[in-house]
Formats: C-alpha cells, sequence, structure tokens
C-alpha cells in the first residue's frame, strides 16, 4: 500500500508550508489539493463561466488543462502560480469547491496523486473523503485573527497592498462556507490529530507533526 499522510486544515494555518516541509524531508511527493480549486476558479473566470453554475463548471471540472511541474502550476500550458495565490482567486476557489459533482470530477485527479514512495496531500477534505484510509491525518487549526495576520505579513513582505480588517473578514467568510457546505465540509476525521497552532511557529508546527510521523511510521529513516 502506499502510504499517505494528510494535512487538512483551513487557510492561514501554515498547512502548504508544513506539507511542502514533510514531503521534502520524506523525500515524498506532495499533493497542495487547494491549488487545483483555485486553478478550476481562475479557469471558470477566464472562460466567463458562473461561479455558482455546476452544469457550467463540472465539464471543466472533469478536463482541467491543469499541470503541476516542480514549482510550476500550468493551466494550459502558462505557468499561473503565482496567480492563483490571491484573494480573489482563493474566494473563487472556495465558490466553485461548494458544487458537488464539481468535487467528484476532481477525486480520481486527486487519488492518482498517492505514488510511491509516498504522499503528503494537504486540503480540507484529504482525510475525510479523498484518502479516508491515510494512516496519518493531521488536522492544523489557528484563530482567524492569527491566521488573517500572517497572511498579511505576506503580502507585505511580498511587496502586496494587504488590509489586515478585510483580511480577517474574507478569513471568516470562507470559513463559514468551507465548514457549512453540504459535501466534504472542512471538518476533521474522526481519527486525525488536532494540532493548533495560534501559539506555534512554524518549526514548532514541524516538530510536533515528525513526532507523529515517528509514532505512525516507526520503520521511516529521513
Ligand atoms: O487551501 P487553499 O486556501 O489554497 O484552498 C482554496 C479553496 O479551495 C478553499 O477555500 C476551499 C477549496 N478547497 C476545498 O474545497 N477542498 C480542498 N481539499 C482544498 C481546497
Amino acid at each position: 500500500m502506499i502510504p499517505v499522510i494528510v494535512i487538512d486544515g483551513p487557510s492561514g494555518t501554515g498547512k502548504g508550508t508544513l506539507a511542502a516541509l514533510l514531503a521534502g524531508r520524506l523525500g515524498w511527493h506532495l499533493l497542495d489539493s487547494g491549488a487545483i480549486y483555485r486553478v478550476l476558479g481562475l479557469a471558470a473566470e477566464r472562460r466567463g463561466l458562473a461561479l455558482d453554475d455546476p452544469d457550467a463548471l463540472t465539464p471543466l471540472a472533469t478536463s482541467l488543462p491543469l499541470d503541476f511541474a516542480g514549482d510550476q502550476v500550468l493551466l494550459d500550458g502558462e505557468d499561473v502560480a503565482g496567480l492563483i495565490r490571491t484573494e480573489t482567486v482563493g474566494m473563487s476557489a472556495s465558490r466553485v469547491a461548494i458544487h458537488p459533482p464539481v468535487r467528484a470530477a476532481l477525486l480520481a485527479w486527486q487519488r492518482r496523486c498517492a505514488r510511491l514512495p509516498g504522499l503528503v496531500a494537504d486540503g480540507r477534505d484529504m482525510g475525510s473523503v479523498v484518502f479516508p484510509d491515510a494512516p496519518l491525518k493531521i488536522f492544523l487549526d489557528a484563530s482567524p485573527e492569527i491566521r488573517a495576520n500572517r497572511r498579511y505579513k505576506q503580502l507585505i513582505e511580498k511587496g502586496l497592498n494587504a488590509n489586515l480588517t478585510n483580511l480577517i473578514m474574507d478569513i471568516r467568510e470562507r470559513d463559514t462556507r468551507d465548514r457549512t457546505r453540504s459535501v466534504a465540509p472542512l471538518c476533521a476525521a474522526g481519527d486525525a490529530v488536532l494540532v493548533d497552532s495560534t501559539a506555534l511557529s512554524i518549526t514548532e508546527v514541524f516538530d510536533r507533526i515528525l513526532e507523529e510521523v515517528r509514532r505512525v511510521f516507526p520503520e521511516l529513516v529521513w
């Protein structure tokens, strides 16, 4: 069986950074499932599709011209890795993600990413829906204020405009939609290890995750 470690949680908890660190440390593959929903949101907007129309979005999700190549995220062959990180595309991603047939269309795509020697997958429903048999499931959480603060610092460091009050509002709005949608809502799988990163640095959270990796995969050497 191909080993899978999932890291789920809301945006701004550092799960993307941690998943990439962990995949790097173990030499495993990485699936950033949020990037898939972000690319779908961007592709839908570019094609002028209504984000609330599953009939229009599902065919696009089924044949999404998406590819990951190293750090590149290719949509129709164009690297959109930077473009998909904006708050606007994050909102679009959250809106296209509420439709059950859209999620179903992306399921096989995500499962195909499980390849030897192993996969670290991050998202919202990696543990609850996509990889329910994953032997290690981490659910990361942090207060909306601290998540907005981290996001604010990232944007300012990149020289981009940011407004903390708006970021907190956006995070709350996105959380509500992600947690209350009818299919695969954001929630910890029953057997997930909960880690609250509100008062922890990335290094501290990473150490905590490595402890769990050692517990679940005692045979692994890295
Ligand atoms: O992790 P992220 O911020 O890049 O995700 C963007 C949006 O995509 C998020 O608001 C909800 C959606 N998403 C999802 O529904 N399921 C996933 N597994 C990953 C992301």
